[in-house]
């Protein structure tokens, strides 16, 4: 496939009034991506697990419009109208018009909510972005009702990645790869693709529970923090190791190595962080309660040999990972050891998802 592929061609049919809604999930990536090209190509592959609970439900309403020299849309979160929404829906058309032509031919309304708490600290990008993109798929799919679902697939991720770039991995689940890397057949910078080889049922039902240290806006932005990486004095080696990292991962993946999994996962983790720490401007985003949480988590896994491993986003809240045969020594020591680092002892219990799904009417 190529970019080409996913141009809509020309067609006849006419334009009509309509709703469609979609549920997406957020993902948490286990090899990190880190650093872009333009267009939103990704400089290494990552792999993601798809959520199951923090997700976005989307509604777009669509009535075709007469002007059709620009794009006009309403946002509302919680039916909440949000102006400040509105210019990355925007800069998302402009990427995107080139594939879904009929876009200037409507006025849209999209109505969002989030599973998860907005002032969370959670990323509603990857699971908003790709909700997003799905409705758009539901239109394209009513003017070419013949799509395969490979290809509606494709084209959701292909177009949520222009949104942003981890969304393109909440459209499937369980385990999604992005990026082209040698070692797994199919994989692409274009979209994300299903991991396609054998996975040991120790990561069937693996559990998330998401550990919210720090609530507030993110101190830096994804688009940010990707261009740490133009000039970064490791970036070279950082994008050779998610290579060497995948290839890795695919061998734990099949063996069932929770140890090997969970030192592959907090390392790729720790170097994300040390990208940040380590590039011009720098930054620390982690906060001394993730500190703790780190060192607890240790300290238990040498005392227990329960297999409780962390990873981090661009952020202070931890992802607690964890197989669930574990599940309830792991949680009590959560709840009573750990919470007490989060803000307003929240947090949230999550687990393996596989993907988003159209909500009907
Ligand atoms: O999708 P973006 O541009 O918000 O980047 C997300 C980057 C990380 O969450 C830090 C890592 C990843 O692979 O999801």
């Amino acid at each position: 496939m190529t970019e080409h592929d996913f141009i809509l061609k020309p067609y006849t049919i006419a334009k009509q009034t309509g709703k469609v809604s979609w549920e997406s999930p957020s993902n948490i990536a286990l090899v990190k991506y880190w650093g872009k090209k333009k267009d939103q190509i990704p400089e290494n592959p990552s792999i993601s697990f798809t959520l199951n609970n923090c997700k976005t439900i989307t509604t777009l309403s669509y009535t075709p419009k007469e002007n059709v020299d620009d794009f006009s849309f309403e946002v509302y979160l919680d039916g909440i109208k949000k102006d400040d929404f509105k210019p990355k829906i925007e800069v998302f058309f402009q990427r995107v018009e080139k594939y879904l032509p009929f876009l200037k031919d409507y006025h849209f309304k999209i109505e969002t909510q989030n599973s998860f708490p907005h002032s969370s600290g959670i990323a509603s990008s990857a699971s908003g972005m790709s909700a997003l993109a799905l409705c758009l798929m539901s239109i394209e799919k009513s003017i070419q009702p013949q799509m395969t679902v490979e290809f509606f697939n494709q084209k959701a991720s292909f177009l949520a990645r222009l949104g942003s770039g981890s969304a393109c991995r909440s459209i499937e689940g369980d385990l999604i790869v992005w990026g082209k890397t040698e070692s797994i057949v199919g994989s692409t910078d274009l979209y994300g693709v299903k991991y396609p080889y054998l996975v040991h049922d120790n990561f069937k039902q693996y559990q998330d529970t998401i550990l919210l240290v720090d609530k507030g806006e993110k101190q830096v932005s994804s688009t940010v923090g990707h261009n740490l990486m133009h000039d970064h004095p490791f970036a070279k080696n950082r994008f050779q190791q998610a290579h060497t990292n995948l290839e890795s991962l695919k061998s734990i993946l099949k063996s069932g190595d929770l140890d090997s999994f969970i030192e592959l996962i907090e390392s790729e983790a720790l170097t994300l962080h040390a990208m940040m720490m380590t590039s011009i401007p720098y930054f620390i985003l982690m906060k001394p309660n993730t500190l703790e949480i780190i060192n607890k988590i240790w300290k238990f896994r040498k005392a227990t040999g329960l297999h409780m491993g962390f990873t981090l986003d661009a952020g202070a809240n931890v992802h607690v990972l964890y197989p669930k045969k574990e599940s309830e020594k792991i949680l009590e020591f959560i709840q009573n050891e750990l919470v007490a680092y989060c803000k307003n002892e929240e947090y949230i219990c999550d687990e393996i998802g596989f993907g988003a799904e159209k909500i009907n009417d």
